[in-house]
Formats: structure tokens, C-alpha cells, sequence
């Protein structure tokens, strides 16, 4: 039995295993699988990312009840660079979810990468907004991540397509924030140089389980520079553990070697990628 998400952050002793139960829900509710319906209000939290965006529909209780995925170029290292295909993506996606889910969701949100504010958050509410939705609010990526993992003191590190941030929490706020250019896409770079391919058939092979294990001496050089970045970005300060969000790190082998490398306790959730915009939906619930 899933319960709120309130009753996960404060009651659950092992919120990882909370955390999977919402994903596993999402995990078979993203699109072309049905919808689970809902008579109540309907929660949208859209990721606009690098490599991917992602819409999720949640209930008041925080329960998902849909997923849209689409691949896109619309975000350069936290900047959306394309406006106009953003737009058309995120109202695919409510026109889609309006009808998986029998009706129009009415509340979004959406997040962006801190540090990025400046301009940021007023065209990612205008995408929002051209699709439809009205914007309940604007957070920043690591926190919605925190509503989903259930910890208000903790570090967050999400490897995505084009970035490796890395966010400190405490006490539920983001105290401190570094991204840098290194994330999936540098796996696809390594793949194709290595291989004399194209990026998309690089990207293709690297998500292929039958791939992965030949791969891992060549991506290796990248992983070692993203626990270095990490290392680095946490100087100085005791991390007790880190929290990996992002499609990125569901290569296997990848959290194994960070951990190796950097000697914290790392915690990997179920679909990492999916971690992010399930988080927006969720803050889409606060008051
Ligand atoms: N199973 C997998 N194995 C390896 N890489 C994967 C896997 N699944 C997804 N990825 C990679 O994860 C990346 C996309 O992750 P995500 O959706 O978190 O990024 P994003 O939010 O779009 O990017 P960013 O956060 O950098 O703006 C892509 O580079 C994709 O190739
Ligand atoms: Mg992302």
C-alpha cells in the first residue's frame, strides 16, 4: 500500500523502498501504457532536459498516474535553446495526458537547474503556459528530486544527458549548487570516436543491456571524470551519502566505480531519470 508523500518523509524509516514503490507505479503508467484514472485533481510536472522531456501526472495523494517521454535538443547545459519545439513537445504531452487520463489536467510545474534562474524560470512558466497548464509554481531540480527520495538533509548528484549537477540539502533547502558539462552525451562521444560511428548509433548501443558490459572500459575514462567532479564539488564537506538521480546513471557498472572511487554510501533509486519529473509533480501538490 502506497500511502501520501507526507506520510513518506516523515514516517518511513527506509524511504528508498517508498521511493520505489511511487516509481515502479510510474514505471507502468508511461506512455503507450494505460493511464490509472483518478476523480480528483489531476498534478503535472514537466522536466524539460537536455536529452529528454519528460511529463508526469500525479493525484492529490502523490500517486502517479501517467508518464510522457519524448527525446528532444531543446536545453543547452540548463538554457532552453529552443523554444518553439519546447512548446510543442510539452502540449503533445497535455494534449496526449488529457486523453489517456479522460480530461485536461489543469495545475502544472516545472523545474530548472539552480543556478540558472536568470530568464530561466520565466520561459520555462511561458512553456508551460502556452501548453495550457496553469504554473503553480517553479522549483529548483534537486528539491523535487528530495520529495520523491523523501530526505530533507542529504546530497543529490544527476547525471542527465548534457550535466553533472551536484546539490547539498539541508534542512529541505538547497545550500549549495555546481553543474558542469559532463553526462550521457559525453558516453555517446567516447562510443562513437571508439567505435568511428554516428552519435545516435553510439546512444543506441549504449542503452542496449546486450552492449553495456563491452562498453564499460570505454566509458570508463568518463565515469572517473564525473566522481572527480563530484570529489571536487564536495571538498570539505562531510557527505554521509549521495543520492543519484538521472538517466545517465543507469549504466550498469556506473554507481559501482563512483562509489569505488569516492568511498561515500551512493543510493541509486529505480529509473533514475524518471526521479526529477515525478519530484515536479509532487511540489506541484504543496501549498
Ligand atoms: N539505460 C541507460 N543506460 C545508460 N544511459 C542511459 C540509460 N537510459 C538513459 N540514459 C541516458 O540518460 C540521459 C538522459 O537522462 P535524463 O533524462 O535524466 O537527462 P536530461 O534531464 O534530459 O538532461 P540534463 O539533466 O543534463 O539536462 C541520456 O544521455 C541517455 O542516453
Ligand atoms: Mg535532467
Amino acid at each position: 500500500m502506497i500511502g501520501t508523500v507526507h506520510q513518506i518523509v516523515e514516517y518511513s524509516a527506509n524511504h528508498l523502498e517508498e521511493a520505489n514503490g511511487l516509481i515502479n507505479i510510474l514505471a507502468g503508467c508511461i506512455s503507450p501504457q494505460p493511464a490509472l484514472v483518478t476523480e480528483g485533481p489531476i498534478f503535472i510536472g514537466v522536466d524539460v532536459g537536455t536529452a529528454n522531456v519528460v511529463s508526469v501526472a500525479v493525484d492529490r495523494d502523490g500517486v502517479p498516474l501517467a508518464g510522457e517521454i519524448t527525446r528532444a535538443r531543446v536545453v543547452k547545459e540548463g538554457i532552453i535553446v529552443n523554444y518553439f519545439e519546447a512548446v510543442h513537445i510539452v502540449q503533445s504531452h497535455i494534449e496526449s495526458l488529457s486523453r489517456r487520463l479522460g480530461r485536461k489536467p489543469d495545475i502544472g510545474a516545472s523545474a530548472i537547474p539552480p543556478g540558472t534562474e536568470m530568464g530561466n524560470i520565466k520561459v520555462t512558466r511561458n512553456i508551460l503556459e502556452a501548453a495550457g497548464l496553469e504554473v503553480k509554481k517553479i522549483v529548483d531540480e534537486p528539491t523535487a528530486a528530495s520529495l520523491v527520495l523523501g530526505f530533507r538533509d542529504g546530497v543529490v548528484v544527476d547525471v542527465g544527458g548534457g550535466t553533472t549537477g551536484i546539490s547539498i540539502l539541508e534542512n529541505g533547502k538547497v545550500i549549495y549548487t555546481g553543474d558542469e558539462p559532463t553526462g550521457g552525451f559525453q558516453f555517446d562521444l567516447v562510443i562513437a570516436g571508439h567505435y568511428k560511428t554516428s552519435i545516435e548509433e553510439a546512444e543506441m548501443m549504449k542503452c542496449d543491456p546486450e552492449c553495456q558490459r563491452m562498453l564499460f572500459p570505454i566509458v570508463r575514462p568518463v565515469i572517473e571524470k564525473i566522481a572527480t567532479i563530484i570529489r571536487r564539488h564536495l571538498a570539505g564537506y562531510q557527505a554521509k551519502g549521495l543520492y543519484f538521480v538521472g538517466g545517465t546513471c543507469s549504466f550498469p557498472g556506473f554507481i559501482r566505480l563512483i562509489e569505488q572511487e569516492l568511498g561515500i554510501p551512493t543510493y541509486l533509486p529505480n529509473m533514475p531519470m524518471m526521479v526529477t519529473p515525478l519530484g515536479i509533480a509532487l511540489s506541484c501538490r504543496e501549498g
